[in-house]
């Protein structure tokens, strides 16, 4: 299924000029994402010696940390359950009444170990201690100032099962910290993870994340796999039909049968310049309003000037006056360059109102850090042009990363059968 030495059939390759020839460009790509879709083969992304996680500058591809993203309890116990092997050690943060911890005590069994963390509380059940505290004899209880506290975690770990560190991470932060919990929780993964040498995997109840995982999609992962591809195209079709619903009844024809769910457009991100624009032949279809955002002497958008066809608009926004000159020198043909900060979405409306496809190119977000950054941006300009957005591209190493670390509970409690939904 992957490609190590030819692109793939059917998506063209771009470089720039001073990358060189696309051809060995994008046997670069495969090669960095020669790893597997995420849900795939999660199994293969296991072993120990792994370091680091989300938003640190890593050296190997491979060392992105599996975040399993639950947006249930019942998620979560599922995963838990499948997750959790004997003999493993596991830092339950979010412990709360207990529930989950009984059962990562009977998943560990007795060569294992639990550390349950969690807040103090002075109202509620838990003042008269952890429901069913019988039962989790072997579990190590411990309450923490703040459940964010990475150090003062750390430390815990350290105390009960040596340098080795955790195994598992079961991370439930809604009670603590709130309900949108997508930065707390990404923050403390950051944090924790690289100094936890044995981590095989985090688990993550939460909302925000849940959602995050199932919309950001690495582009590397999707140009090298067919299937990936097919998905994709699933999803934007699925986008496609509940926008059409929403359209008719809108004009006051009976709406179709498709709810809200599938709506949200989806997020490619891609490190290279070939990846970035090989995206286009993705998500680009003629006729199509695009956008780009960061787009310097204007290459790439006149590449989606070219897809979307004379009946198609095509957008570029530069922060810099210089660039945008030039741009309009270099691409007749683009329908418009203007110059914009990606930030600012009163000009951004004002001057693209509704894209199709927004391709994003930044400064600051484009390198290993800028994780918060980048997240913050994509979700302005998703919020800013859902009603039409079907897929926005963003070139970014750490947004990237973050989409290959994050797998939506669904598709990896669904890991053996066939890659369908990521
Ligand atoms: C790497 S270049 C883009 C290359 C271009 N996308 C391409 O494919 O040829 C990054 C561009 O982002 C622009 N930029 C940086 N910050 C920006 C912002 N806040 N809003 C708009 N453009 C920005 C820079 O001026 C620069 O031209």
């Amino acid at each position: 299924m992957f490609s190590l030495n030819k692109g793939t059939p059917g998506v063209r390759s771009y470089s720039s000029a001073r990358q060189g020839q696309a051809g060995r460009r994008f046997r670069g790509v495969c090669v960095f994402r020669a790893l597997a879709p995420k849900g795939v083969l999660p199994g293969k992304l296991r072993g120990a010696g792994r370091r680091v996680s989300i938003g640190r500058n890593l050296k190997r591809a491979e060392d992105v940390v599996e975040v399993v993203c639950c947006a249930n309890t019942l998620e979560y116990k599922r995963v838990l359950e499948a997750a959790v092997e004997h003999g493993d050690a596991v830092l339950e943060v979010g412990a709360q009444l207990g529930d989950t911890t009984s059962l990562l005590r009977r998943m560990v069994g007795k060569a294992g170990s639990v550390l349950a963390v969690d807040t103090p509380r002075t109202m509620g059940k838990r003042e008269s201690g952890y429901r069913g505290e019988e039962e989790l004899e072997g579990v190590t209880f411990q309450e923490v100032t703040s459940v964010t506290d990475a150090l003062q975690l750390q430390q815990l770990v350290e105390e009960l099962v040596g340098e080795a560190g955790a195994t598992v991470m079961a991370l439930d932060l809604t009670t603590s910290t709130g309900n949108d919990l997508l930065l707390d929780t990404m923050a403390l993964i950051a944090h924790l993870a690289p100094s936890q040498p044995r981590l095989k995997r985090v688990v993550v109840k939460s909302g925000a994340m849940s959602c995050h995982a199932g919309q950001y999609h690495s582009a590397g992962v999707l140009l090298c796999s067919p299937l990936a591809r097919s998905a994709l195209a699933n999803q934007m079709a699925r986008q496609n039909q509940v926008r059409g619903a929403l359209l008719m009844k809108e004009e006051g024809e009976e709406a179709g049968t498709g709810s809200l769910k599938g709506v949200e457009p989806v997020v490619l991100c891609g490190v290279e310049v070939s990846e970035y624009r090989s995206c286009v032949d993705l998500v680009v279809r003629e006729g199509d309003t695009a956008l780009e955002l960061g787009c310097h002497l204007g290459h790439t958008t006149a590449i989606l000037q070219e897809a979307v066809g004379p009946p198609g608009i095509t957008v570029g926004l530069d922060i810099g006056l210089g660039n945008v000159k030039l741009a309009r020198i270099k691409h007749p043909s683009v329908s418009r360059f203007e110059v914009a900060d990606a930030w600012n979405s009163a000009a951004l409306i004002r001057l693209c109102p509704c894209p199709d496809v927004v391709f994003l190119d930044v400064g600051g977000i484009s390198g290993a850090d800028g994780l918060l950054e980048g997240v913050a941006l994509v979700r302005q300009l998703v919020a800013l042009y859902r009603p039409t957005l079907r897929a926005l591209v963003v070139k970014s190493t750490c947004l990237q990363r973050l989409a290959r670390g994050l797998v939506p509970a669904p598709v990896w409690l669904d890991r053996d059968s066939d890659y369908t939904a990521k």
